[in-house]
Formats: structure tokens, C-alpha cells, sequence
């Protein structure tokens, strides 16, 4: 077993890729991916590409074009793993059996699918109109990504923070009930990770319209910097760099000391059209020797696919097959001839359990774990018979007598705690009904 860190990063294959692209994900991914204690997992999302990608064409080119310019662009598939996720038939495999453990509530609050419901409703249409049952389940497709090779950094944007939490989320329920096979993932966001401006100066980005596409041909890469908007300061007069996006893009190109002669030449009053053009040749003169790799490649598919496909036999071989044998397994999908067990874990009796402990303040509290994961954390009460006489009665009477407003969680009028991060009542409930059953 190789004792390197686990990096993953998943490319979802729905467009082409831009300067943003470039310098936001693949430039540093590439140089993360020299490091000798790192085992880097880079992968073309094509199942995610479907949820919102309808032209099969697009799909195709799409994955091709990011294949390529990942290739490109320096990516090594000797030195890491580089695959296609439909090559893996391991990942909607374990997606299946992750649905099974994923709470529907946590699904529910997924940012995308939010989005989507709000703004449906706001249109005054049904929530889930035009919503896909896929769009729900990406955050289970992408936990399978991550917890089949038990990745333990997830290098992200902030958007995809919750995605990596409902990962561990779904991981730990698993292991919770079949016994640890998932390693919990972290996310790694990158806080000084440039966001690259567009042609209008928001951030550049497909949504908005606003990309330089990363492999333009020179002239066209000329043309659509000399595009970028500015404001209308004359030449001549000083100019601020640091609210430029001309200046911005430069600086995500140049060096340090580069940089600093740009800076100098905006204060001196520098001509938009002068600045553009040194922009566009300092950014030609990185991409330049990198496209025509990016050429030489894309005309010839076939070696790519040869390489992606080797990539994920290789990888199947190594870590998927074998650990989905253990899952299956572990679940109970089973050689029928084979004798009935039970594992270890089970027979510890996984049940919740309500905590009840005094603090430092001298009130009492309580708390509902289940295992690792603490669902419910109660108020203070000052005699421990108030706390304890919740407790009775939330195993009593469960779920039901539970409601939750912005002050926290309530029985009746009483207010009874808080919810931790990431559980919703449903999930309470749940546990209650269990211990219920139980005793
Ligand atoms: N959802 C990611 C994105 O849109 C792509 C992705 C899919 C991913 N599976 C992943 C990223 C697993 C990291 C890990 O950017």
C-alpha cells in the first residue's frame, strides 16, 4: 500500500476549455501532481456531463477537447491516474449502493437542485418542473467518484464544498452500517486560487458568455482580448491596476517582475489598446507551444481514447473491482451458497444513543449521536430531571413531537436543542424510530 496522499479531481465534460479553465484548475492540478507524496486521480466526468448536456456531439467533443488539453498542458498519464468515469462501470455501481444510505432531506438542500426548485417556485410553476431525477442524485454520482478511491483530498471550488460534505456524509453512513470501508474526504479549497475575469469583468465562466476559449487560434485569441471591456480612460491618463481585469489577466500570466513593469505602465498611462496587446503576448507566449500539443492530439483521437481506456483498466484492476467485490459483500449481495455472516459491526448493535452529561456552566444538557455523528445537541436545563424527562419522552413519543423553526428544534413549545450541521429532522426522527424499535 502506497502511503501517498490522495488527490481526485473530476472535469465535468460539458464544454470547452477557457483561460479560466486554464489557470483556475489545470495549470495548478498539473503542478500539484509533481509532488512525489501526492497520487493524483484526474478524471473526465462524462456521467455528470449528461445532466446537462443533452447533444451526444457535445458530450463527445467536449470530452476529447478537456482530454487533450489536459494532455497538453503537461498531464502525465504515467505519473497519475488519468480515466473517463463511464469507463468505470465501479462508479453508478457503488452510486447505487450510496443512494441507499444518502438521506433524501440532505439531498433536498443540495445548492443546485435548491436553486433550481426556488426558482421554479418564484415562476410560479411546480417546484420540481424541468428538474431531472439526475440533478437531484449528482451529489451521490460524485460521492461515488470520490469515496471508490477512498481520495482523501478533493481539491475544489467553493461551490463544490457541499458536494465533498454530503460525500463524507454518505461515506460515514455506510460505514456506520456495513463496517469502514470509505475513507472521509476533505475538501481543499484553495483560497488564493485565481478567478480568472471575462471579456465583461465578471468572473470568466461558460454561464456567462464571457470566455476566452483556452486553444483560440492566436489570431482569434488577439481579437477577443482586444475585446475586453474597460472603462474609457484616455491614453495617457493613470490608469488602476488593480481594478483592471487587463491587468488581472495579465498578472494570472506574467511573472512577479513582469507584473511590476505592467503596474508602473498603468500608472504612467498606459493606452487600453497598448495593454491589451502586451496581454495578448505575453498570454500567447504560454499557450502558444501548448496548443500546438493541444493540435497534434486532437487530430488524433484514437490515442486518447487508447490512453483513457488503459487508465481505467489499469484502475479497475488496481483499487475498483476489488473493493465493490467487499462492498457487495458487505451489504449482503452474496454467493447464496456461501454461509450467512454477520459483521462485527452489526453485532455491536449500531443503535443511537442520547448522551447525558453536566458542563462547566453547572446546567445539564444532552446530546442524540449516532455513532461518530451527533444529530441533536439540547439547550442547558438547570435540574437534570428536566433533561432527563425529554429524553423519555423523545423516545416515547419519537420524531413526531419534533418541529424546527430558525430558533432550533422544539417539542410542543419547549425549546429543545439545535441541530448539528448537515442533519435535518427527517434524520432524528429516523434515529428515534430505531432506538424505538429496539427497546
Ligand atoms: N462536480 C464537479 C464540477 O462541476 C465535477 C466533479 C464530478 C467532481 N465528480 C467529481 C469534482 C469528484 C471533484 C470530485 O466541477
Amino acid at each position: 500500500m502506497s502511503a501517498r496522499t490522495r488527490v481526485l479531481t473530476g472535469i465535468t465534460t460539458s464544454g470547452t476549455p477557457h483561460l479560466g479553465n486554464y489557470v483556475g484548475a489545470i495549470r495548478p492540478a498539473i503542478r500539484a501532481s509533481a509532488d512525489p507524496a501526492v497520487e493524483s486521480f484526474y478524471f473526465l466526468a462524462d456521467y455528470h456531463a449528461l445532466i446537462k448536456v443533452s447533444e451526444p456531439a457535445r458530450v463527445q467533443r467536449s470530452t476529447l477537447e478537456i482530454a487533450a488539453a489536459w494532455l497538453a498542458c503537461g498531464l502525465d498519464p504515467q505519473q497519475v491516474w488519468f480515466y473517463r468515469q463511464s469507463d468505470i462501470p465501479e462508479i453508478p455501481e457503488l452510486t447505487w449502493l450510496l443512494s441507499c444510505v444518502a438521506g433524501k432531506g440532505i439531498l433536498n438542500r443540495a445548492h443546485a437542485y435548491k436553486a433550481a426548485t426556488d426558482r421554479n417556485r418564484e415562476a410560479g410553476e411546480d417546484e420540481d418542473a424541468g428538474v431531472t431525477a439526475g440533478l437531484f442524485m449528482y451529489p451521490v454520482l460524485m460521492a461515488a467518484d470520490i469515496l471508490l478511491f477512498n481520495a482523501q483530498r478533493v481539491p475544489v471550488g467553493r461551490d463544490q464544498v457541499q458536494h465533498i460534505e454530503m460525500a463524507r456524509d454518505f461515506g460515514q453512513r455506510f460505514n456506520h452500517l456495513y463496517g469502514e470501508h470509505f475513507t472521509l474526504p476533505e475538501a481543499a479549497v484553495e483560497a488564493q486560487v485565481a478567478t480568472l475575469p471575462g471579456l465583461d469583468g465578471r468572473k470568466m465562466s461558460k454561464s456567462y458568455d464571457n470566455v476566452i476559449p483556452l486553444f483560440a487560434p492566436r489570431e482569434q485569441l488577439r481579437k477577443l482580448i482586444a475585446g475586453i471591456v474597460t472603462d474609457s480612460r484616455a491614453p495617457g491618463e493613470a490608469k488602476d491596476a488593480d481594478s483592471s481585469n487587463v491587468f488581472q489577466l495579465y498578472q494570472a500570466f506574467a511573472s512577479a517582475e513582469e507584473t511590476a513593469v505592467m503596474r508602473e505602465a498603468f500608472f504612467a498611462g498606459i493606452a487600453w489598446g497598448e495593454a491589451k496587446q502586451r496581454l495578448f503576448e505575453r498570454v500567447d507566449l504560454e499557450v502558444a507551444p501548448l496548443r500546438e500539443k493541444y493540435e497534434a492530439l486532437v487530430a488524433h483521437p484514437d490515442r486518447i481514447e487508447e490512453q483513457l481506456r488503459d487508465g481505467a483498466q489499469r484502475l479497475r484492476a488496481q483499487y475498483a473491482t476489488p473493493l465493490l467485490q467487499r462492498l457487495r459483500e458487505a451489504v449482503g449481495l452474496r454467493n447464496l451458497a456461501q454461509a450467512t455472516t454477520t459483521t462485527a459491526k452489526q453485532d455491536r448493535a449500531a443503535l443511537p444513543v442520547f448522551k447525558q452529561y453536566r458542563e462547566a456552566d453547572g446546567r445539564f444538557y444532552f446530546k442524540l449521536a449516532d455513532g461518530e455523528r451527533v444529530l441533536l445537541q439540547s439547550v442547558g436545563f438547570d435540574a437534570a430531571r428536566d433533561a432527563g424527562q425529554l429524553v423519555a419522552r423523545l423516545k416515547r413519543e419519537g420524531g413526531a413531537v419534533l418541529r424546527a423553526t430558525e430558533a432550533g428544534v422544539h417539542a410542543g413549545e419547549a425549546l429543545v436543542g439545535h441541530l448539528q450541521a448537515g442533519v435535518d429532522l427527517a434524520e432524528v426522527a429516523e434515529a428515534l424510530a430505531r432506538l424505538a424499535e429496539e427497546a
